[in-house]
């Protein structure tokens, strides 16, 4: 099987760090075309850091890492240091990153690289406000149906909210980039909180990745030990819940999560419910089935296969 040809938009965040990590880590399975860097999680300047601080880590210098946009397409910008820390990573001590940022937009580098590359073979892969995206969406119309696919992290449905009662993060910090994304027609599989919330680092799960004893293992055992904090006062769960990882374990292993095909439409006018994923998962309207909402994972085989992966690193 030919590797699946990838962009990673992200906004580290130490789980979008362990998402890359995940690909990087995985050559036979996802070849990473680019690294495409936007605003979210903390300011661009850090995420576009960071993203070169974690393929650093791998080992992988030599895949591009593009800055992109720093705000959303309408919004003042929504970051999350409460949950990631001041650096976007805290936890481990990792050196900043020596290689540069590669020329040019993060936009600009979808837009070309879809039109490059044969129709329907680049998978975008979001793992956080889908800005850049829909920026390229709106820039050059004729790559969207050249877009093999798009599986994301975002939105939620029983779950309903971790930034607003109602609104998951990546998707409250840019809905009408969502709208746009969830409108433009191309095939999306989403990882909302009701499956990112079951792949949870317990103890021994992060025992096991420090136990790896190479860099990569141990930083995310560290990433995690920061991680964690928040979702163990705040909800009292057992973890921290590995997001943005569910995104490329699926690429990997379709076969550990399971979902439903349904229509979802983005909340973009209420400010009470604004950014939350409309998502008809019990079949209530007539409205086209636009996404697979992915509900449930195995979560020892996500945990398995990550561990496997890291150690390679
Ligand atoms: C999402 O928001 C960010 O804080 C995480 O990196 C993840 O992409 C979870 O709601
Ligand atoms: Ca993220």
């Amino acid at each position: 099987m030919n590797a699946r040809k990838i962009i990673i938009d992200t906004d580290p965040g130490q789980d979008d760090a362990v998402a890359i990590l995940l690909a990087l880590a995985s050559p036979e399975e996802i070849e990473v075309l680019g690294i495409t860097a936007v605003a979210g999680n903390v300011p661009l300047s850090l995420t576009a850091k960071n993203a070169r601080i974690v393929c650093e880590l791998a080992g992988k210098t030599d895949v591009p890492v593009y800055a992109g946009c720093d705000a959303p397409l309408s919004r003042k910008l929504v970051t999350a240091e409460h949950v990631h820390g001041k650096t976007g990573l805290d936890g481990p001590d990792l050196p900043d990153p020596t290689m540069p940022l590669t020329h040019g937009h993060a936009v600009d580098f979808i837009i070309d690289t879809l039109r490059e590359q044969d129709a329907g073979t680049v998978t975008l892969c979001p793992l956080g406000p889908l800005t850049n995206i829909a920026t390229a969406f709106q820039k050059a119309p004729d790559i969207v149906s050249r877009v093999q696919e798009i599986v994301l992290m975002g939105g939620a449905y029983f779950e309903v909210g971790n930034i607003t009662p109602t609104a998951e993060f990546n998707i409250y910090v840019d809905p009408e980039a969502a709208d746009i994304v969830f409108k433009s027609g191309v095939d999306i599989v989403v990882m909302p909180l009701d499956v990112t919330h079951k792949a949870l680092v317990t103890k021994t799960r992060n025992d096991a990745f420090r136990a790896l004893g190479n860099q990569a293992g141990v930083a995310v055992a560290q990433m995690t030990d920061f991680f964690e904090r928040f979702d163990k006062e705040k909800y009292g769960s057992e973890g921290a819940p590995l997001h943005d990882p569910c995104v490329t374990a699926y690429l990997i292993r379709p076969d550990l999560f399971q979902g439903r095909h349904v229509n979802v439409e983005i909340e973009t006018a209420s400010e009470l419910t604004m950014g939350m994923t409309v998502a008809d998962w019990w079949g209530v309207t007539n409205r086209t089935p636009n996404t697979t909402f992915i509900g449930s994972l195995d979560a020892d085989g996500f945990f398995a296969l990550l561990t496997e992966r890291l150690a390679r690193l």
